[in-house]
């Protein structure tokens, strides 16, 4: 049915016109009442070989939503009734932005790829904050989404507004969020990447651990920090050293990346333009960012793999090589509403043959 839809409207609507028109599909199908729930019956993970314990949370399933397709949190009900067992929201940023101008996304589907430069349009992070405290408040039916937020800098502010930026946005997130990530990687930001290297990232991993500890004095926040595949394998080293010292909770890798290796059509390449290509082209360098991470750091931080995971084989890979959790974008984009609760469920029989994934509750 989903190919169908793709095939004769989605395709034929610029790629971000068909992004919205699928997502208020979603949030409409949740709103009915009853149907989230019926949704969620057929289609999330409920098998127990699937639950994983992480970051001292139990998520039903290891695969989640990756940050950038619910920025603003407002369709968590009907993204976790679809299979996911986790979103990250965001990323939002301390003042509301309206991103970049469009058309801003673009897809390969030879490749079954995209390339974006949407640059954080978000309504802001208090807003944010605002509509997950309406969500917790109104019970949601008894069910409540494991949801993580992910924050940006604002994009009008200058490098040395960074810290105090990203604090604002910790301190509005604290109190509702599972989990907080520290976005340093997006290529759609002016010199958001350069906050990646040592001395720039640790007091600006310090300030937002000491943010949320203040703004959430009774539940411990975990912290992880997101990072991109383009980063030199010395730098990817020094993150996870910096991450285990900080005390940090986990790294994401990866976010998209600035190459476009792996793209054939160089006419399309050429009027894309700038930004992040997302999807398999991204899947060698993000496993190996994954390995390396693990190699270094694997048995003291909580990793999620991102970046061209789209079977059930490639979720398993992910796995087998050090990662706790996973997220996915691009092949929801590819692959429709169905695809998360059919990965997930195929990992049942490799999760079951690798016992239950479990990771101690953080420190307090
Ligand atoms: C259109 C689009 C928007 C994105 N926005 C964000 C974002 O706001 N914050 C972020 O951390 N990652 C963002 N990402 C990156 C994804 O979260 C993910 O790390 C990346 O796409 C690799 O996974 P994938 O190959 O499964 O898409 C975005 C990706 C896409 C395709």
């Amino acid at each position: 049915m989903y190919r169908a839809l793709y095939a004769v409207l989605l395709r034929r609507l610029p790629a971000e016109a068909a992004h919205r028109a699928g997502f208020a599909l979603i949030r409409a199908a949740a709103a009915v009442p009853g149907l989230a729930s019926a949704l969620r019956l057929l289609m999330a993970p409920r098998d127990a070989a699937l639950r994983v314990r992480a970051l001292g949370l139990d998520f039903p399933g290891p695969l989640g939503l990756a940050a950038g397709f619910d920025k603003d949190a407002e369709g968590v009900a009907g993204l976790a009734a679809l299979g996911f067992g986790f979103i990250e929201v965001g990323t939002v940023t301390a003042q509301p932005q309206p991103g970049n101008p469009k058309p801003r996304m673009f897809r390969f589907p030879a490749e079954r790829a995209l390339v974006n430069r949407m640059g954080f349009n978000n309504h802001g992070a208090a807003a944010l904050a605002a509509r997950l405290r309406a969500l917790r408040s109104s019970g949601g039916g008894g069910f409540r989404p494991i949801i993580g937020v992910n924050i940006g800098k604002t994009k009008v502010v200058p490098e040395e507004g960074a810290i105090a930026d990203y604090v604002t946005s910790a301190r509005l997130v604290a109190g509702v969020a599972d989990y907080v990530v520290v976005n340093v990687s997006s290529p759609n930001t002016p010199g958001l990447r350069d906050l990646q290297s040592v001395d720039k990232l640790r007091p600006l991993l310090a300030a937002v651990r000491a943010a949320l500890d203040e703004a959430s004095p009774r539940r411990r926040v975990p912290l992880l920090v997101k990072i991109a595949p383009d980063l030199a394998d010395a730098d990817v080293d020094a993150v996870a050293d910096l991450a285990v010292d900080l005390g940090l909770d986990g790294i994401i890798a990866t976010n998209t990346t600035i190459s476009r290796a792996g793209l054939h059509d160089s006419a399309a390449v050429a009027d894309a333009g700038p930004g992040g290509l997302s999807g398999p082209p991204l899947k060698a360098r993000a496993l190996e960012v994954l390995r390396r991470l693990n190699d270094r750091a694997g048995d003291r931080l909580v990793l999620i793999a991102a970046g061209g995971i789209e079977t059930a084989d490639d979720a398993r890979e992910r796995l087998a090589a050090g990662a706790t959790l996973l997220q996915a974008y691009t092949a929801f984009i590819y692959h429709g509403p169905f695809w998360p609760g059919r990965v997930q469920r195929s990992l049942a029989g490799f999760a079951a043959s690798r016992g239950t994934a479990t990771t101690p509750a953080p420190p307090r």
